[in-house]
């Protein structure tokens, strides 16, 4: 072969072997020599190209799989060798190799027949290259997913920005309630003083209930909307869970819905943020009264089991199908009609009780009900 030629191949990094019309083999590079692992001495003519090694299709795919052994096994089972050197492979080509001694390369093997008859093979390694390629296919996808979970966490934001909004409306009109209806207590108060006969006072009697249970309701909304101190320390739990049922009791009544409130005798401390933990049973609740739209009952139970307190919420509503029951905690997954529920209320109530270092699980049947356990280790 041409020196220049020669010293051009051999300087390429690339494997090359070139083949006479005669099939007898007149150049075999250096670097050709190191991917085989066979020395250009030991090789001749095509026939011994043929013994040099062979190529796996999708072997090497299959070992970094399942492992040598395994592969080895399967390979002997159904043999797909080919010789690098094989002529009726595509003329581009890129399988594994496996020399007899040495690693699995990834090698490209590009084949062209010169006007004279002459073959000429030029190989390269693309291990590397490929394995650079996974890499970076794989960032993408984590960059992808990344994105997505950005995208989900602004949306989030957006919502719970929007529900703050709500919040500090309703704790706004609390407030602009009360002092009219403090007016209203205080007169109905001092007309009955003046009111001389029995039955006119029983009227007035009627006036300053209703308001006072309207003073109740706003008091309740006012401590509810309070902004979160984002303190925590230890408190009874019982109290938050007693605090949340009061505010729930009437409205719960007016449903139908049945509460059935069994608190342990002892009064476990839990370290917390009280403003942010009774939306935890808020949330339970709701839920729960949501899914029993024809009434139903609602049992709330405390409990000390081990190094926790377990507040067990359960109903016998409708109850969640096998295929939601895994989602239920997702960021805006419902079945609500469009408008009536954002999906957020268990993501929610869950972050929070991961935020107390705690965390919610579910039993549901369809038809039966739904059981959330809430777990808060013990201060
Ligand atoms: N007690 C329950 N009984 C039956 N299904 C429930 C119960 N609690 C939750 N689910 C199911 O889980 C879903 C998610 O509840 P989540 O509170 O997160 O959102 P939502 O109630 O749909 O909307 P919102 O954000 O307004 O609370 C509900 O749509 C419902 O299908
Ligand atoms: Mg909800």
């Amino acid at each position: 072969m041409d020196p220049l030629l020669r010293a051009i191949a051999e300087d390429s990094g690339l494997g090359i072997c070139v083949l006479a019309p005669d099939r007898q083999l007149v150049f075999y590079s250096a670097r050709c020599a190191s991917m085989t692992h066979r020395e250009p001495e030991t090789l001749a003519c095509y026939e011994d190209l043929l013994e040099v090694t062979y190529l796996e299709d999708d072997e090497g795919d299959l070992e970094l799989e399942i492992g040598t052994e395994l592969a080895a096994r399967v390979r002997e089972l159904e043999p797909r060798r080919r010789s690098l050197f094989d002529l009726t492979l595509p003329e581009l080509y890129e399988g594994w190799l496996r020399p007899e001694s040495g690693e699995l390369r990834r090698l490209e093997v590009r084949r062209r027949t010169l006007a004279d008859g002459s073959v000429l093979w030029i190989l390269r390694d693309t291990t590397e290259q490929r394995q650079i390629e996974a890499a970076y296919q794989q960032k993408q996808r984590e960059l992808d997913r990344a994105l997505f979970d950005l995208k989900r966490s602004q949306a989030y934001l957006v919502q719970s920005e929007k529900l703050a909004t709500v919040g500090q409306l309703a704790a706004g009109i609390a407030h602009e309630l009360n002092t009219p209806l403090n007016t209203i207590l205080g007169y109905a108060q001092l007309l009955r003083r003046q009111l001389p006969t029995e039955e006119l006072r029983a009227e007035i009697d009627a006036i300053e209930k209703a308001s006072r249970r309207c003073r109740k309701t706003v008091k309740d909304m006012l401590s509810f909307t309070r902004k979160s101190s984002g303190t925590f320390e230890a408190q009874p739990l019982n109290k938050v869970v007693r605090g949340v049922v009061s505010l729930l009791q009437h409205d719960f009544l007016t449903r139908g819905i049945e509460l059935r409130l069994k608190l342990g005798s002892d009064d476990p401390q839990v370290v917390m943020d009280a403003n942010r933990l009774e939306q935890i049973f808020v949330i339970l609740a709701q839920n729960a009264a949501q899914a029993m739209p024809e009434g139903g009952t609602l049992s709330v139970e405390s409990r000390v089991h081990g190094a926790n307190v377990e507040v067990l919420v359960r109903d016998n509503g409708q109850g969640i199908a096998g295929e939601n029951l895994p989602h239920i905690f997702e960021p805006f997954f419902t079945t609500k009609e469009p408008g009536e529920g954002t999906g957020l209320g268990l993501y929610i109530a869950y972050q929070i009780a991961v935020q107390h270092k705690g965390d919610i699980k579910v039993w549901s049947r369809p038809e039966v009900g739904s059981e959330f356990l809430v777990r808060l280790p013990l201060a």
